[in-house]
């Protein structure tokens, strides 16, 4: 009789067993899935487009790398989860206020080259997945990155950011508007959070902050231009939702436009892993934010026909060789000799747009020669979900004379441009273009904050003698 006791305790050790089991069984699932939904946010918000290695072989997350600004560079930090040199003793609050507000955990602030003011209102289920994404799931790399964020003065001094922070840094937190479908919420969230499209796309004012009323409607970006993607004629009205998707995730759109630069790096990093949903989330939304007008481009009155005694000049020599000991700043000549043997000596391209046609062509046709310029002089280089392309660059070649005279050939001949780029505007764009307004004044604006404090201390003096 002693048995029917043993055997209900046998059975309900194993139930206990099994239960436990099926409790760690549950526990480990939803945290493998909330692992790859914080890997999936990094992604998207790419996070390691900034805070990767310095060098190509380095751990994912280490720092390092510098994000060049006309006050100095600024360095993105480890954010692996070593305990010395990470984030590995954040709790998950101080790493929300990091992300979302730009503050450090002893409340130092951090430089908005961190896009927090567009993470601000990442959801708390992204930062709660992106969080233990980083934490159980990277690998800690155990040291610093070499380099030090090196700034001047006053732009070195973190507690200037605290007045602007008080005026451009928003805490709202987003949330899914009731007349918008579920696939606009989504983009709008992507869009303007995770994919941080404005901090690249969207100009900025006098203090660096982006103009909201201007929202996507293109802006300089170190010599590069991100351009107008807003729905105006001067933006991408022409795109359909289709064209958006297919630029994102492969870098290139026939007959339109290529992902050069910070672009591809996008393209190369982020958008191509992300999931056909998601990126016609954020196609949809980008078709239906306000459309914002902006300069178009200027054509010449007569357009340039394509010389026809191009195949004469030059055809069948070996380009690179030519070019090395070639000082001619005749950009038909350059152009034969640097270009044509990819794009072609009338700039239709190849068949299968693997080169592209430049007679069709954004970078080319835009009001601005940025992209052309910049293409010419740093190549591209990028990998997308269909295909590795690669220009070569052509900074060693060519002088600026050079840069300038090939590109305006480019312009004049194959998008009837009339504007013409200066050898000093392209060592401009290749320093990373024009410093913005507040470096340009800042002595003026120092010397006037002076003259400021000067009248007030006056004012109180006479005041207290009074
Ligand atoms: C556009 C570049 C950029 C992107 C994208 C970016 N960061 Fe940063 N981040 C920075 C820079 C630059 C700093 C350092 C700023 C400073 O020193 O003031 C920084 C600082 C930080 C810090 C503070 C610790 C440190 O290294 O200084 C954390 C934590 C952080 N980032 C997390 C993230 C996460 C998580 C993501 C993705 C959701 C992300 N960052 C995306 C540029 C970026
Ligand atoms: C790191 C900066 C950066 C980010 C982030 C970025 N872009 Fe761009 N984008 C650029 C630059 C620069 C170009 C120009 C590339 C070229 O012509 O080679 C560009 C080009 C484009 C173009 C082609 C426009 C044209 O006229 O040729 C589209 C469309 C576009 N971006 C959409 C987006 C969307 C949507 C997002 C967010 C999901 C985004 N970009 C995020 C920098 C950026
Ligand atoms: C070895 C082949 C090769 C040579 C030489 C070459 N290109 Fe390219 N070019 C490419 C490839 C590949 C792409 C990118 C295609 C893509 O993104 O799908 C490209 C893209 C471009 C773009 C588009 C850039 C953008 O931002 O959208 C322009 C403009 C351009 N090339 C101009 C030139 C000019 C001008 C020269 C000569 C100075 C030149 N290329 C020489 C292969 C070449």
């Amino acid at each position: 009789m002693k048995t029917r006791p043993k055997l209900l305790t046998l059975s309900l050790l194993l139930c206990g067993l099994s239960c436990t089991l099926a409790h760690a069984a549950t526990v480990s699932d939803s945290t493998t899935a909330l692992i790859e939904r914080g890997k999936y946010i990094a992604i998207a918000a790419d996070c390691n487009a900034c805070h990767r290695p310095a060098n190509d072989n380095g751990l994912p997350f280490a720092g390092g790398v510098a994000i060049v600004s006309p006050m100095g560079n600024i360095i993105a930090g480890n954010i692996t989860p070593s305990k010395e040199f990470g984030i590995g003793n954040y709790t998950e609050q101080q790493f929300a206020d990091a992300v979302r507000r730009g503050v450090l955990p002893d409340g130092a602030n951090l430089y908005p080259a961190m896009p927090y003011t567009s993470y601000h209102s990442m959801t708390d289920a992204d930062v709660h997945a992106l969080y233990i994404y980083l934490m159980q799931s990277v690998k800690p790399a155990d040291f610093a990155p070499a380099a030090q964020t090196d700034l001047s003065f006053p732009f070195n001094v973190r507690q200037i950011m605290w007045g602007w922070n008080l005026l451009y840094r928003s805490s709202a937190r987003f949330e899914n508007q009731a007349d918008l479908s579920g696939q606009l919420n989504r983009g709008k969230y992507l869009v303007e959070v995770l994919a941080h499209c404005s901090t690249c796309h969207t100009p900025r004012n006098v203090m660096m902050a982006e103009k909201g009323s201007l929202d996507l409607s293109g802006s300089p970006l170190g010599g590069w231009y991100a351009p107008n993607i807003t729905p105006d004629e001067s933006g991408i009205a022409d795109w359909s939702q289709t064209d958006i998707v297919t630029y994102l995730k492969t870098g290139h759109l026939a007959d339109k436009a290529q992902a050069a630069g910070p672009m591809a790096e996008a393209v190369e990093n982020s958008f191509r892993f992300m999931t056909d949903d998601d990126l016609n989330a954020m196609a949809a939304w980008i078709k239906q934010v306000p459309a914002v007008h902006t300069k178009t481009r200027t054509l010449a009155a007569q357009p340039h026909p394509v010389a026809d005694d191009i195949d004469s000049i030059i055809t069948g020599q070996n380009a690179q060789g030519v070019l090395a000991d070639s000082s001619t700043t005749n950009g038909a000549e350059l152009y034969e000799n640097a270009c044509a043997s990819c794009h072609g000596h009338n700039g239709q391209g190849t068949r299968d747009n693997f080169y592209p046609s430049l007679t069709q062509n954004r970078a080319v046709s835009a009001p601005g020669a940025e992209n052309l310029v910049m293409s010419i002089t740093e190549g591209i280089h990028r990998k997308s979900s269909d295909s590795d392309v690669s220009m070569p660059a052509f900074n060693q070649q060519l002088n600026n004379a050079q840069i300038a005279s090939v590109s305006n050939y480019v312009r004049h001949h194959f998008a009837g441009m009339n504007e013409d780029i200066t050898p000093a505007e392209v060592q401009n764009l290749r320093n990373g273009g024009s410093t913005p307004f507040i470096m340009r004044y800042l002595h003026e604006l120092m010397a006037l904050g002076a003259l400021i404090a000067i009248a007030f201390l006056f004012g109180m003096w006479k005041w207290w003698k009074s």
